[in-house]
């Protein structure tokens, strides 16, 4: 198998970083395709924790490129910072390459994104505040600034003239804001782009020749498939698209890249942020999962909203990202539950459905169809193999596979890298 695409599964936050630097080990590139720093990923690495958020976890071996996609939106100065910390801890950064034509993250993005939220009331998406959305916005409407324009002075300087003309009458004249100043956000950033000049490249051609030449290439997926503008529960969504397709335009790849989609998920549902979420416990089971799991965002901090597992969902998820196997986490959390549960389907006006529907208003009529499942005592953060773990912790892991029709490759019990029990090599064929 020469490219693994991770994905997660459900609304983020799946633990994805643990399958991320496990895969890397083997890899001899790690691409980053969407999102920015909305992402985050804690990695232990020579007895340090790091929190990474835009840098892909290849980053602490020398010999792996690392690479930032055109579909991510860059923060130069939240990337700078990250840098600093990591040649501060002694780690080579010489092996990152950021794409010339992914788009930036200016402060009037993050300002427009917490404007747009608190206008929003109520109905407030629940951003991460990084200005993630309005970047992706400027994208679309292509007036975004690119990795390639803030290297070029001129260019910078008239595509920011021309952007702060329409942000700040949006800030003074809508929002009640106070301008940007152009002259203070030129001379800052033209110099972050100075900086961050030596690893700005074509990426495209680095990932495809490394495709030619049959090296493992790992597409490293942030948030997850329920979070994707267009598959997932919108506008209760991130602004990219984390399903493996999001690797052909956010990678620049072609379609006969991708071989092995990997779906991270756990064996329950959390989501932070608004949005309807079926399977929500909102009682103490899910504060026990809560406490135990320490369920609370790595960006923001926020208490995540816990769920138990969503098979519609994760039916769903599997048919619009192309997942072909699953590598499920926490399953040592679901210890000491008398009972557990797994949806199966959605009952919706009296009628059973085996569909997410698109329908905001549909779902949150839904109602989940529970099957009930024994729980278990044992602790099994030591267990290595399959056959160690209860019975019961077996049928709930088989009954995954049945609900699911994906095959299970590893089984986490805690969170290091020797707490997983193995099913199948994922680079093997
Ligand atoms: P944004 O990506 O900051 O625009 O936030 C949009 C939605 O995606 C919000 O509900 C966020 O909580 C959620 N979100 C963004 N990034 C992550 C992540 O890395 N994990 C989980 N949720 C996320």
């Amino acid at each position: 198998m020469s490219s693994i695409v991770i994905m997660g599964s459900q609304w983020g936050d799946e633990g994805k970083g643990k399958m991320t630097d496990y895969l890397a080990q083997d890899a001899d590139m790690v691409v980053r395709f969407q999102g920015g720093n909305n992402a985050g990923h804690t990695i232990t690495f020579n007895g340090n924790t790091y929190k990474l958020q835009l840098v892909p976890s290849g980053i602490f071996e020398p010999s792996k490129v690392n690479i930032i996609g055109n579909g991510v939106v860059v923060n130069p100065q939240a990337l700078l910072k990250e840098l600093q910390i990591l040649k501060k801890a002694h780690v080579d950064t010489s092996n990152l390459k950021i794409s010339s034509r992914a788009h930036l993250i200016l402060p009037y993005h993050i300002q427009l994104d917490i404007s747009q939220e608190k206008q929003r009331g109520k109905g407030k998406v629940g951003t991460t505040h990084n200005g993630i959305g309005p970047a992706y916005m400027d994208k679309a409407a292509r007036i975004g600034i690119r990795m390639c324009d803030l290297l070029e002075k001129d260019t910078f300087a008239a595509k920011l003239k021309e952007n702060l003309v329409q942000k700040n009458a949006l800030f003074t004249k809508i929002y009640d804001e106070k301008p940007f100043d152009f002259d203070e956000l030129f001379a800052q950033y033209y110099e972050y782009g100075q900086q961050l000049k030596p690893y700005v490249t074509d990426t495209s051609v680095l990932v495809n020749q490394a495709l030619e030449k049959h090296q493992k290439v790992l597409f490293e997926g942030a948030q997850g498939v329920m979070l994707d503008l267009d598959h997932g529960t919108y506008p209760y969504v991130t602004s990219s698209n984390p399903i493996a397709g999001g690797a052909l335009t956010g990678a620049g790849v072609g379609p006969q890249s991708l071989q092995r989609m990997v779906g991270i998920c756990k064996v329950y549902s959390t989501r932070v942020g608004e949005g309807p979420f079926p399977t929500e416990l909102k009682d103490e089971t899910g504060d026990y999962i809560r406490q135990t799991a320490h369920e609370y965002g790595t960006v923001t901090g926020r208490p995540r909203r816990i769920g138990w597992f969503d098979a519609v969902a994760m039916r769903h998820a599997k048919r619009v990202s192309g997942m072909n196997c699953l590598s499920l986490n926490l399953l040592d959390i679901l210890t000491g539950l008398k009972t557990i549960k797994i949806c199966t389907a959605y009952e919706l006006d009296g009628q059973k459905i085996d569909y997410y529907p698109a329908s905001l208003k549909e779902l949150e009529r839904c109602r989940p169809v529970y099957e009930e499942l024994p729980g278990w005592e044992e602790n099994l953060t030591q267990m290595t193999k399959f056959e160690q773990l209860p019975e019961n912790a077996q049928h709930f892991l088989k009954r995954i596979e049945e609900v699911t029709g994906l095959p299970l490759i590893t089984v986490s019990v805690g969170p290091s890298r020797e707490q997983t029990i193995i099913l199948q090599d994922a680079w093997e064929e």
